[in-house]
Formats: structure tokens, C-alpha cells, sequence
């Protein structure tokens, strides 16, 4: 009753709670894109809810896609929410630990380094690390066997990105200490250290610890690099490209700058792929004809003798990238993008006025399932993005879509108001898309070649959603029986 009667007519409705601190904080751990599609079909679009204390406020839909993703940077801000949790993970003067416009320079100096002449020579790298990964690994001894692919996928997603974005000295390291390291790293992720991340707690100290030792190795492989002069044989990697990257003041993009860098890309690009990468196995699992429909596409468009993949066979793959685009659909694994509201955000065509003591909260994956764009949303169906599919998407065309802008690092499309942005939109958008793009879908070109995947139960079912660290990701263990190809 007294949510209801001191409620501010200007401001969203709130979600109902009992207790003021926790709030619905639970509710929405347990299953975010539930909790904000039962509360859309209550209040709509716009509406608030408290998370963790904090006056949460949503905003879905196409409309809310672009008012939050695309706001001004008057109005939100990025790096008050989330410099808690990377700055100690990625390190100083990187990122969210400097001024925007210095993180806009750094996405600059890694974006123009992912050219098409690097992913022709990171296709073979990628199909190399997968194949010797797989004849490794003895989780795969034999013709046949069950195995939870959530940690196999995320090695290969470490492999694979190591090599070809930081170059052989580092992927090599992954053989030895930096695995465990970086899964130290990864400890201070958990959603826990929004609010802990400061306390000298056993796994933040091992966070510390990891964060000066990985850093370190980057920094002694760069001044390595720079004594021998042996960059180019590195000239397609990012490292590379940052040591010889100055920014438009003059100055020369600082080692410990390079390396903090390195960590963060690594950590942007680990959980998203390999959470991705990880679904479509589940997925290929419970529609093993889909599988053998890849499998047949590889056939018909590449030969029969499968020759070594190059990056200009994956465009002859549609199926192939209709897969990863469709599990990006369902499963992105970011479901929730943060921002803080810097002054007071009156939303279009309401009465509402946002507050700077709310924090903003986009969830893209919620107009990504809306049936009113992707007839039946909840079917994992790859052959919708098929133009003339029964069930093709109506993405409605939006009128920024054409028109580009740059924030300072790069050209971007100027609207955010589509339904699919698993990628993002606006002055944060993902730079990795495209390199994501080449790694899955040779990932999965590769993994077709070898097996066949079915659920352990044969049946069709699909394992459920955990969404208990930042980025979501299959239960474990996400069983699946494989299967080797004759001949493979
Ligand atoms: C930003 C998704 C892979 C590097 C983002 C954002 C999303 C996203 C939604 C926007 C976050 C925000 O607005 O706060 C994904 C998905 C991926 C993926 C779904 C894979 C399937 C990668 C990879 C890299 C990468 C492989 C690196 C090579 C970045 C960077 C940003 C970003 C540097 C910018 C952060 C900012 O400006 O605040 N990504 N990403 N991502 N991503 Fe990715």
C-alpha cells in the first residue's frame, strides 16, 4: 500500500516488494529475461525495480534499446557502474579507468587492427587449434563418448582467440600458468563484488595476484618483441598493432597500457564466445539433423574432399552463419547492459522523468524473443534468417539503420532502435562482433567435420539457462554424446 501511495506519478511504476535493501534482487537473479517479461506484461515497456538497493529502471522494447543504449554521454555513463568490478581485473588506465574519450581511442587502436587480411590468416590458425585440440584431448579418445562441452568450449574459445589475437608466445603460456590465472581473473567477475570487491576476501587477493602476474608477462613479451624486432611475424595480432599505435596527443600507448589491454580483450571476448560457442553445441545436440544439414552445406558448397577452411569459405556457409546469428537470437550472453543516469532523462511520448538516483537497465535479448518481430521467438530455428523463411524475422526497418556515425572509433550504424542487438549499440558497442563472427563460425565449420552430436537422451530438450555470473551460459554439466564421422 505505501509503494502505491507514495508513488511519484513522474517516475516508472516499481516492482512490488517486501524488503527495501534486497527488493526484487532475487526474483531477477534467478531468471532475468523472466523477471522482466512478467513485470513488461504487468506495467509495460518502462518500469522500475529494486536491485541490490538500487532503484533499477528498465526499459525494453525497440524504443528502450535506443533511449538507453543510444543516450547521450551527458545523460548515462558506463564507467561509474562497472569500473568497480574491471578496473582490478583488467588494471589501470584502460577501459572503464579512464575518461571515455581515451577508451574510445583504445577501441580505435584494437578495431583497425581486425581487418580482413587478419581473419584470412586467423581462419587457419582457428582450424588448426580445433583440430589438434580435439586429437589432444582425451575426453575425445575412441569413436564415441559423453562429455560436459561448457569446459571444453571455453578452452577452445582461450586457445583460439590467444593465438590469434596476442600471437603464439602467449597461446603457448596457456599450455602452462596463465590458464589458472586468468581463472583467478575470473573470480572477480561474480556479480557479488559489485558490492565486494574491495574486501580483502581470499578470491579478490588471488584476483590481485593474478592481475600484476599476467599483466607482467604481456609487458616482458612486449619489451621481448621490441629487443628482437621480431614484430613481423606477429604484424596480424592486436599486440602488435598497439605497440605501434600513439594517441592523437602524442603519445605513445604505454606498455602497461598494452598489456592491461590484452586483459581485457581476452576477458570481453572469453565469456561471450565461449558462452556462446557452448550453446550452439547444446543446441546441435538437441537438433542432430541440423547438425547433419551443416555437415551436407560443407559437402555441397566446399567439395567433398572438405579442403582446409579459409576465411572466404565461411561465406559460402549460410546455414553456418545462420546458427550463430539464431543462438545469439535466444541465448546472448549478455542479457543485462548497466548505465548511471548523469541528469534527469525525460522519456519520449510519457510523462516519465528518470531520476540520477536510478540506474538504467537494457536488456536487448527481451525485444530479440518478441513475437511481434520473430514469429514463434522461443523455436531455435537457424532457417528464419533465410529470406523468404515462413517465420523469417520482421525487423522493422529502423530509419537511423543506413546512417553512420562515429564515436570515435569507427563507423557505426546510428540507430538503436532494432530488436536484434546481441552486440550492442552506441559509443559502447561491441568491437569483437566480427571477430566472434570468424572464430564460431569456424569453430563450428570444424566441429561438424569431426562429429556427430546427439542429447544423451536422444531426446530434443535443451538445457537450461545459468545465470549466476555476469555472463549467461548452459547449466552444468551440459552433457552430450558425441560421436566421431567415418574417416574423421
Ligand atoms: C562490448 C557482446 C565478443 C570486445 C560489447 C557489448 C555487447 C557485447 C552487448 C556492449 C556492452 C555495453 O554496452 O555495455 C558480445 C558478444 C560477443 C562478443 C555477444 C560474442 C559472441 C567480443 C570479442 C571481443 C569483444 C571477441 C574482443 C575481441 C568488446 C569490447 C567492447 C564490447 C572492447 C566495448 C566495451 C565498451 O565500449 O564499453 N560486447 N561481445 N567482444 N565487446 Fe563484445
Amino acid at each position: 500500500i505505501q509503494q502505491l501511495l507514495f508513488r511519484n506519478p513522474n517516475e516508472p511504476p516499481v516492482v512490488f516488494h517486501l524488503f527495501p535493501i534486497i527488493g526484487s534482487t532475487i526474483t531477477y537473479g534467478m531468471d532475468p529475461p523472466r523477471f522482466l517479461k512478467e513485470n513488461r506484461a504487468k506495467f509495460g515497456d518502462c518500469f522500475t525495480f529494486i536491485l541490490l538497493g538500487k532503484k533499477t529502471t528498465v526499459y525494453v522494447g525497440t524504443q528502450g534499446n535506443e533511449f538507453i543504449l543510444n543516450g547521450k554521454i551527458r545523460d548515462v555513463c558506463t564507467e561509474e557502474i562497472y569500473t568497480v568490478l574491471t578496473t582490478p581485473v583488467f588494471g589501470k588506465d584502460v577501459v572503464y579507468d579512464c575518461p571515455n574519450s581515451k577508451l574510445m581511442e583504445q577501441k580505435k587502436f584494437m578495431k583497425i587492427a581486425l581487418t580482413t587480411e587478419a581473419f584470412r590468416s586467423y581462419v587457419p590458425i582457428i582450424s588448426d587449434e580445433v583440430s589438434t585440440y580435439f586429437k589432444k584431448s582425451t575426453d575425445f579418445k575412441g569413436k564415441s563418448g559423453t562429455v560436459n562441452i561448457c569446459p571444453k568450449m571455453a578452452q577452445i574459445t582461450i586457445f583460439t582467440a590467444s593465438h590469434t589475437l596476442q600471437g603464439k608466445e602467449i597461446r603457448d603460456k596457456f599450455d602452462e600458468s596463465l590458464a589458472d590465472l586468468y581463472h583467478d581473473l575470473d573470480m572477480g567477475f561474480s556479480p557479488i563484488n559489485f558490492m565486494l570487491h574491495w574486501a580483502p576476501l581470499p578470491w579478490n587477493n588471488r584476483r590481485d595476484h593474478a592481475q600484476r602476474t599476467v599483466a607482467k608477462i604481456y609487458m616482458d613479451t612486449i619489451k621481448s618483441r621490441r629487443e628482437r624486432g621480431a614484430v613481423e611475424a606477429n604484424s596480424q595480432d592486436i599486440m602488435y598493432h598497439l605497440m605501434n599505435s600513439t594517441y592523437k596527443n602524442g603519445i605513445k600507448v604505454p606498455d602497461h597500457e598494452i598489456a592491461h589491454m590484452m586483459i581485457a580483450l581476452l576477458m570481453a571476448g572469453q565469456h561471450s564466445s565461449s558462452s556462446t560457442s557452448s550453446w550452439i553445441m547444446v543446441r546441435l545436440a538437441a537438433r542432430p539433423d541440423i547438425m547433419e544439414e551443416l555437415y551436407q552445406e560443407q559437402i555441397k558448397n566446399l567439395g567433398a574432399d572438405l579442403p582446409p577452411l579459409a576465411y572466404e569459405d565461411l561465406a559460402k556457409l549460410p546455414l553456418n552463419q545462420a546458427i550463430v546469428k539464431e543462438t545469439l537470437r535466444l541465448n546472448a550472453p549478455i542479457h543485462s547492459i548497466l548505465r548511471a543516469v548523469k541528469q534527469p532523462m525525460p522519456v519520449p511520448g510519457t510523462k516519465f522523468v528518470i531520476p540520477t538516483s536510478h540506474v538504467l537497465l537494457s536488456a536487448p535479448g527481451i525485444s530479440a524473443t518478441d513475437p511481434q518481430y520473430f514469429p514463434n521467438p522461443d523455436l531455435w530455428d537457424p532457417h528464419r534468417w533465410e529470406k523468404d523463411a515462413v517465420n523469417a524475422p520482421s525487423l522493422v526497418k529502423d530509419e537511423n539503420e543506413e546512417e553512420k556515425i562515429d564515436y570515435g572509433y569507427g563507423m557505426v550504424s546510428k540507430g538503436a532502435a532494432s530488436p536484434y542487438l546481441p552486440f550492442g549499440a552506441g559509443r559502447h558497442r561491441c568491437i569483437g562482433e566480427q571477430f566472434a563472427n570468424v572464430q564460431l563460425q569456424t569453430i563450428v565449420a570444424m566441429v561438424v567435420r569431426e562429429f556427430k552430436f546427439r542429447n544423451v537422451d536422444g531426446s530434443d530438450t535443451v538445457i537450461g539457462t545459468d545465470y549466476a555470473s555476469l555472463f549467461s551460459r548452459p547449466l552444468e554439466p551440459a552433457n552430450i554424446y558425441w560421436e566421431r564421422r567415418d574417416g574423421a
